[in-house]
C-alpha cells in the first residue's frame, strides 16, 4: 500500500486551480491540465506564434515534432506509432472507424448495453445506411465474474456477427471490462474489435499488440489530463488499408517515408497542433508521480467513496470490489428518483461537480478520483447526498 494520507499530495494536488467553490468530482468527463501541462502548452503557443512556417508547414511534412509527441505516445501504449494518428478525442476516431468498416446488408454489430450513448448513436446511423443491424446485448447485473460476462455478451453471435464495439471502461457504470478475454473470444470467432477506451489511458497500464484488437480510439483529455481536444485513433496494421478519413486534404507522405494509412491524418487544413505536441509533458508528468501509485492512490479513493456512499444508501456496488472491476472511477446506485435534478442541486446547493447517470431504469452517483482529490471532498459528497435523499430528490 502506498500512502493513503492526503496530507501527502498536497504538492501536487497543488498543481490544479479550480474555480473557488467548485469541488471537482468529475475528471471522468473532462480532465483537466495540471498546471505543468497548461505551461507546456503556453510554450509551445508562443513557438508556434513565432514560426509557423516552421511548425505547421516543415515541421508537420517532416513528421518532426508531432512525430516525437506521437513516439511517446507509443510508448505509453506499447505499440508502433506508425499504427497511432492523434485525432481531437475519441468521438473523432469512433466516426472514422465507422465511415470506414465495410458493413453489408444483414450483418450485425454487437455492442454491450454500457455503450457510450453518442457511441450507439454512430453505430445506429451506419448500420441503417450499410442496411445492417445494431445489437445491443445487456450485460448481467449485478457483475460477478468475467467468465458470466463473457458468456453474456456472445451468446447469441452467429456468423452475421461482423464487429463488436466494446469499450475498455464503461461511461455510465465505470466498469473495467475484461477486455483480453474479451477480444480473444471475439478473435476466437473472427469478430473484428472496435475498443473504446477514453477512461482506460493512465488509469489502467493499456498495451495495444497484447490485446489484438482492430481499433481502439480514446481521448487523453481524460485520465491521463492532457490538453482539451486530444486523442488518438489506432489501427491495426491487418486494418490500415482500409482506413478513410473524416476530411480530404493533401494527404502527404513525409518525404523519405512509405506510404502509410497515416498520410491522410497528419494535415486535416490548418489546425492548432499545440494539444498533441503536449501529450508527452502530461505522460512526463504521472509518470513523475509514478504510475502504479497513481493508480492506486485514486483507487483507494475510489474505494471510499464506495464506503461512504454505500453506507449511507444501504445499496451495494454492482461489481465485486477489487481493482480488476472499477479503477479511479466508481458508479455507485442511488434510490430511484431523476437523475438531473439531483446532479443540479449538487452544483447549485452545495458546488459539487459530478455526473448523476440514469442507465437502464437505475440512477447512479459516479465519483471520478485524481491526484487533486482529498477524502474530504468524498465526505462533502456524501454529506450533500444525505441531505438532498432526504429531501426526496
Ligand atoms: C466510453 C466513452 N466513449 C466516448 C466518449 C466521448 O469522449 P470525447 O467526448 O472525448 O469524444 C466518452 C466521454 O465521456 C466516454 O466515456
Amino acid at each position: 500500500m502506498t500512502d493513503v494520507d492526503d496530507d501527502a499530495w498536497r504538492e501536487i494536488a497543488a498543481q490544479w486551480t479550480f474555480a473557488p467553490g467548485v469541488t471537482y468530482l468529475n475528471h471522468g468527463s473532462f480532465g483537466p491540465p495540471p498546471r505543468m501541462v497548461l505551461e507546456a502548452r503556453e510554450a509551445w503557443l508562443r513557438r508556434v506564434a513565432g514560426n509557423p512556417m516552421e511548425y505547421l508547414t516543415r515541421g508537420i511534412e517532416q513528421d518532426r515534432y508531432l512525430g516525437e509527441a506521437r513516439q511517446s505516445l507509443a510508448g505509453l501504449v506499447g505499440c508502433s506509432s506508425d499504427d497511432l494518428a492523434f485525432v481531437e478525442n475519441s468521438t473523432v476516431g469512433m466516426n472514422i472507424v465507422a465511415n470506414s468498416f465495410s458493413l453489408r446488408p444483414g450483418d450485425r454489430v454487437l455492442a454491450t448495453d454500457h455503450e457510450y450513448g453518442a457511441v450507439l448513436r454512430l453505430w445506429e446511423v451506419a448500420c441503417a445506411k450499410a442496411g445492417a443491424e445494431l445489437v445491443v446485448r445487456a450485460l448481467p447485473y449485478p457483475i460477478e465474474s468475467d467468465e458470466a460476462l463473457v458468456a453474456q455478451l456472445f451468446a447469441e453471435c452467429d456468423e452475421r456477427t461482423k464487429l463488436l464495439v466494446v469499450s475498455h471502461v464503461t461511461s455510465p457504470t465505470a466498469v473495467v471490462m475484461p477486455l483480453e478475454m474479451i477480444c480473444a473470444e471475439a478473435r476466437r470467432r473472427g469478430i473484428a474489435v472496435r475498443v473504446d477506451g477514453p477512461h482506460a489511458i493512465a488509469m489502467r497500464d493499456v498495451n495495444l499488440p497484447s490485446l489484438d484488437c482492430d481499433f481502439y480510439v480514446a481521448s487523453l483529455h481524460k485520465w491521463l489530463c492532457a490538453p482539451f481536444g486530444t486523442g488518438f485513433l489506432y489501427v491495426h496494421p491487418r486494418r490500415q488499408a482500409e482506413i478513410k478519413p473524416l476530411v480530404i486534404s493533401w494527404g502527404r507522405t513525409p518525404p523519405g517515408a512509405t506510404k502509410s494509412w497515416r498520410d491522410e491524418f497528419f494535415w486535416l487544413g490548418t489546425r492548432d497542433p499545440t494539444g498533441y505536441l503536449c501529450v508527452p509533458a502530461a505522460i512526463e508528468f504521472l509518470a513523475n508521480v509514478g504510475w502504479e501509485r497513481f493508480r492506486e492512490r485514486t483507487h483507494l479513493l475510489a474505494q471510499y467513496a464506495k464506503d461512504l456512499i454505500v453506507e449511507l444508501t444501504g445499496l451495494p456496488p454492482f461489481v465485486p470490489d477489487e481493482v480488476q472491476w472499477y479503477g479511479s472511477m466508481i458508479a455507485l446506485p442511488l434510490p430511484e428518483g431523476d437523475a438531473p435534478s439531483l446532479q443540479r442541486a449538487l452544483v447549485r446547493r452545495f458546488g459539487i461537480e459530478i455526473p448523476i447517470i440514469a442507465w437502464q431504469g437505475r440512477r447512479f452517483v459516479r465519483p471520478s478520483c485524481h491526484l487533486y482529490t482529498t477524502r474530504r471532498h468524498l465526505e462533502q459528497l456524501r454529506d450533500a447526498l444525505r441531505h438532498l435523499l432526504a429531501e426526496k430528490y
